[in-house]
């Protein structure tokens, strides 16, 4: 035997015992079901889907709320979702009952809601799908204070509500038509 084969033999020996030890951890902490389908867990599948539904449609509060209904349907929020506003449907009803309160947001939380969508500050948006308002010129336009807050002119249900009603008073929606 060549003085360096014991060289050899322990290098040898050692990828064997590594390999070993990596077959062996592999099989330990592999779970049982994956690669059962594909490159993932077979039982992830059945977890998932069995994990209680949280969230709720609009059509899901109308039934016991339907005076906020009828104003959000008819207003230019329509498309928005009462629990972007209110929070998951499930803090709130559980079995069709009441059984927890949802926050309901005032005075200047109103205006942070508000400004989350509509504020131009968020140049990512476009201004034809939504539009935005710059503050605080939107509220030096209308020659208000700066703490006057959205829901002061704003329906928060039907955005243009209380504006369009005035609008109407004043004869300007005529006079526009
Ligand atoms: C753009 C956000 C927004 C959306 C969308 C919205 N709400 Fe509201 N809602 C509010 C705010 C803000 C108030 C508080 C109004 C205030 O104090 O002037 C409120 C008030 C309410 C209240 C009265 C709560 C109380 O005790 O005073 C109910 C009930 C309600 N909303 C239900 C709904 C339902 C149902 C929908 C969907 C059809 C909905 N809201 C959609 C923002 C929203
Ligand atoms: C099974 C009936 C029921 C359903 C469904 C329901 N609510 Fe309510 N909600 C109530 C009752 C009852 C109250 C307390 C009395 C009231 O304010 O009308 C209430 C109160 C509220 C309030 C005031 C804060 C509070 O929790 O007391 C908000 C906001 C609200 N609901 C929003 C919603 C939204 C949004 C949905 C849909 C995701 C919804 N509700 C679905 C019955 C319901
Ligand atoms: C989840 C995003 C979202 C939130 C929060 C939100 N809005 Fe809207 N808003 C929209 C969308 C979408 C429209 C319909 C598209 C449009 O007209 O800009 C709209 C429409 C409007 C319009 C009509 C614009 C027009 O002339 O057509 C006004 C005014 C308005 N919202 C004000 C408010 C106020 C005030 C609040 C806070 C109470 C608020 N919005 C909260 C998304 C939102
Ligand atoms: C003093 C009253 C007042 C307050 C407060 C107010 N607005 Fe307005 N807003 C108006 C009027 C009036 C219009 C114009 C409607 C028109 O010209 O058709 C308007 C228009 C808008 C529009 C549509 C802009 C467009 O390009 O057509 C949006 C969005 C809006 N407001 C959001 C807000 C938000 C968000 C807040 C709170 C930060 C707010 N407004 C506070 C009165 C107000």
């Amino acid at each position: 035997m060549s003085k360096h084969a014991l060289h050899l033999i322990v290098v040898m020996v050692s990828i064997v015992a590594m390999a070993g030890a990596g077959l062996a951890l592999k099989a330990r902490f592999i779970p049982e079901s994956f690669g059962l389908y594909g490159a993932y867990r077979a039982d992830a599948i059945d977890e998932e889907a069995r994990r209680a539904v949280r969230h709720g449609t609009n059509a899901s509060c109308f039934g016991c709320h339907p005076y906020e209904a009828t104003i959000h349907l008819e207003g230019d929020h329509t498309t928005i979702s009462c629990e972007f506003c209110h929070g998951t449907y499930s803090d709130h009803i559980t079995d069709k009952k009441k059984t927890g309160t949802l926050p309901v947001k005032k005075g200047q939380e109103i205006t942070t809601l508000c400004l989350r969508c509509h504020n131009t500050e968020i140049k990512a948006r476009s201004t034809i799908v939504i539009k935005t308002v710059g503050m605080p010129d939107h509220l030096a336009k209308q020659n208000v204070k700066v703490t006057h807050t959205c829901n002061q002119c704003h329906h928060v249900h039907a955005p243009l509500k209380y504006i369009n009603e005035a609008k109407k008073i004043t004869g300007l929606m005529e006079a526009e038509s």
